[in-house]
């Protein structure tokens, strides 16, 4: 056998499981815990299961086998790996390493309101106004207006999150995101697990579980339902914006990506249905309290977390112990989807400029954590934080994805290839279902999510917020996501770095 040396030792993951354990630890994330149960809840309950799956199986997974193929058989980092495939499709790979970006700085800032919030659990320091209290007391948020006054209850818990980031990252592929994913997933099935055992003894349970399953069929008739589950899937999925290219990039020739797909899959939405059984428990209780129906106590995101579970959290029996294991979750969770999204940009640059490992991480998230820092431990972070979240996953993610399988599958027609290489090692075969997915059904799919989502930012501008914040943080930072990517796919690569992929595995790995 030949043995093809790469320039950089780009590190791999030891076994297949380590990498299961890491892709699921990137879909696992906030976005099951705090998104999925609402969007559920509002796209039809019981009847939304249709067209989630008709996501999962049409779109989701057919796209997350695309993310693998590409980075398995190309073995590189976004950028290199289209590189690979086509020097003129470079752009696309830095797309996604600015959207990761632009992910990454507040996502960071989520962990960190999580991490005070285990302790405040404890001492339930809301009082009995979480809402005051979060916004006012804890993030002293301004309204509508952009001032830099540091809030230290949020710069140091941020500090320490970026602090334990960088030192994951820096101890490498294996050693510091498989390692950190193979401890914390299983930490995090137990302590969700609790979560839900005690949610669901909680008085009022059935009632929140009623609310969230009873079917209304009518939502299906309801295009922007089928968007949201679109939406949902793939921000939850990981998939569409780099980062299972990059983590399938360190997996051994012939490891069974495909199988490895479909358990990633549904790994994720299982997570997803517990939290969303978990959640509902919890609001029907809240609902029972405080006398109110479940729908007037439903809560999303911010809401959910920050300001419904404090309440739930000083009503019921053990709260402390709920809230502990609600947000050490949230924190479990959330910092394995953070890594993963460091490691596509951590990846990429180490790529293109052939970095040690240590000073790649260095380099990259030294600037990403003040930059960070800067914009979400001041008093306007969470009105920055609140677009820059909806309009990246709508005209970043969505728009990326789109584009990125068309050009593979049409500009390049590489889809057939691609499949052949997939279904080589895979347990399951990539047949002419997957190739008439990736090439027409899930881009037809996506581009008409696409419009519709357009459609609704224009006419309904997002969250009442002023003109000129969408204009910057929201419609500014999608574009600057392309733009960047378009700038920074221009240099040429060192002579060293193959624009070929290599044949072979330097090690071959089960
Ligand atoms: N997939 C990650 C989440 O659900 C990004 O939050």
């Amino acid at each position: 056998m030949t043995i093809t040396k790469a320039p950089i030792d780009r590190g791999r993951f030891s076994n297949k499981t380590v990498f299961i354990m890491a892709a699921i630890g990137s879909a696992v994330g906030l976005g099951n815990i705090w998104r999925f149960p609402y969007v559920a809840y509002e796209g039809g309950g019981g009847a939304f299961i249709l067209p989630y799956l008709v996501a999962l199986l049409v779109a989701g997974i057919p796209l997350l086998l695309l993310d693998y193929a590409i980075g398995h058989s190309q073995r590189g980092s976004a950028p290199l790996s289209f590189a690979r495939l086509s020097r003129k499709l470079e752009f696309i790979g830095w797309w996604q390493v600015a959207i990761c970006v632009v992910i990454s700085v507040y996502y960071a800032a989520i962990l960190a309101w999580s991490v005070q919030y285990v302790g405040f659990s404890f001492s339930q320091a809301w009082g009995d106004d979480p809402e005051a209290f979060f916004f006012t007391d804890f993030l002293r948020a301004t309204e509508g207006e952009v001032t830099l006054d540091f809030v230290p209850a949020v710069l140091i818990p941020m500090a320490i999150v970026w602090i334990v980031a960088i030192a994951v990252m820096a101890l490498g592929v294996q050693k510091g995101i498989g390692a950190t994913s193979v401890i914390f997933i299983p930490v995090l099935l137990i302590a969700f697990g609790a979560l839900v055992v005690q949610a669901l003894s909680l008085p009022g349970a059935i009632d929140g579980l009623q609310t969230l399953f009873a079917p209304n069929w009518g939502a299906l008739l309801v295009p922007a339902v089928w968007a949201s589950a679109f939406g949902q899937i793939f921000f939850s999925l990981s998939v569409g914006f780099g980062i299972m290219i990059t983590y399938a990039s360190y997996v051994g020739r012939k490891v069974d990506m495909t199988g490895s797909a479909f358990v990633v899959g549904f790994a994720n939405s299982g997570f997803e249905l517990l939290a969303g059984i978990g959640v509902f428990s919890a609001l029907g209780f809240l609902a029972q309290a405080s006398g109110a129906a479940v729908a007037d106590v439903v809560a999303n995101g911010i809401g959910l977390a920050f300001i419904a579970f404090p309440a739930i959290i000083s009503q019921a029996p053990f709260g402390a112990l709920l809230g502990m294991l609600f947000f050490v979750s949230l924190v479990l969770a959330g910092f394995t989807s953070l890594i993963s999204i460091l490691e596509v940009v951590i990846s990429a640059v180490r790529d293109k400029l052939e970095l040690g490992r240590v000073t790649a991480t260095l380099a990259v998230t030294v600037p990403m954590a003040l930059v960070s820092i800067l914009l979400f431990s001041t008093t306007s972070g969470i009105l920055v934080l609140d677009i820059a979240d909806y309009f990246i996953n709508r005209f970043g993610i969505l728009l990326v994805a789109l584009v990125a399988m068309v050009a593979v599958a049409w500009a390049i027609r590489r889809v057939p290839s691609l499949a052949a290489h997939m279904s080589r090692y895979g347990s399951i075969k990539l047949g002419r279902w997957w190739v008439v997915l990736v090439m027409a059904v899930t881009p037809v799919l996506i581009a008409f999510m696409l419009v519709l989502e357009v459609v609704t930012a224009v006419s309904e501008p997002y969250g009442g917020y002023p003109t000129w914040m969408l204009a910057v943080f929201g419609w500014g930072a999608a574009g600057a996501a392309l733009l960047i990517g378009i700038l920074l796919s221009i240099p040429k690569w060192k002579a060293t770095t193959p624009l070929e992929a290599p044949e072979h595995d330097e090690v071959v790995i089960r």
